[in-house]
């Protein structure tokens, strides 16, 4: 395959045409951030935790899906790239249920460690209206917690790309948008499979597994118990 020169942060590399920055990048050695991308899997753009300043752009790119070209100029660590990832990050915080010491991910949450990473300490700077979320306790194996969702949709890329069954996927527009089952189902009452997939590519502790044997009878023998249901009201902060 043809190869092109380009140049990231001023180191110059030859990479094979058609790559996209981000796979420019890994391959020398250069960690950009992502949150959303799993490769072949979710490439859509989506969280732009990947942004990238290119010489002779009118805006910072999304590396994940941004392909490169023959002399391309590229900076991953610029004052603008890490206020644009701070601020992402912040506009994330604001719709998630920010209780990550009792969370079951925290100390495994890739947003966790970008907040770390990125020293987003100042969570509450865009308080605002929250979303409303949904809870879906209804299946055996799993718990969906949208107030936890960040809407990367790694979860609906794995139900359809690798296991091809396809149950879960976006609902809503714009601010209501949510992950979830069509017509509002519980994941129980679906094709779903119990693989597990999406809960290991969760970034978050949206999907989580359950992880008593008490949990899982009783999500099997009271169907009525653990049932689709709206949580965390549509509230204003002060
Ligand atoms: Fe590139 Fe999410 S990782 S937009």
């Amino acid at each position: 395959m043809e190869n092109v020169t380009i140049k990231i942060n001023g180191v110059q590399i030859s990479v094979p045409a058609g790559s996209t920055i981000l796979e420019a990048a890994r391959m020398a050695h250069i960690k950009i951030p992502t949150l959303c991308f799993l490769k072949e899997i979710n490439e859509i753009g989506a969280c732009r935790m990947c942004v990238v300043e290119v010489k002779g752009a009118k805006s910072l790119v999304a590396a994940c899906v941004y392909p490169v070209s023959d002399g391309m100029e590229v900076w991953t660590n610029t004052q603008k790239v890490l206020d644009s990832r701070r601020k992402t990050l912040q506009l994330i915080l604001s719709t998630h249920r920010k209780e990550c010491l009792s969370c079951v991910r925290s100390g495994n949450c890739e947003l966790q460690q970008l907040c770390h990473e990125l020293k987003v300490d100042d969570e509450n700077k865009y308080a605002g209206e929250m979303q409303q979320s949904m809870v879906d306790d209804s299946a055996p194996h799993m718990i969906r917690d949208n107030s936890k969702c960040i809407l990367c949709r790694r979860c609906v890329g794995v139900c359809e790309n690798i296991q091809g069954i396809g149950v879960i996927g976006a609902n809503g527009r714009g601010f209501s948008t949510y992950i979830g089952q069509a017509f509002d189902m519980g994941l129980a009452q679906t094709s779903c499979v119990s693989c597990g997939q999406c809960i290991a590519v969760c970034p978050t502790g949206a999907l989580t597994e359950k992880d008593s044997t008490d949990q899982v009878f009783a999500a099997i023998a009271d169907p009525t118990k653990h049932v689709f249901v709206q949580t965390a009201p549509s509230v204003r902060a002060a």
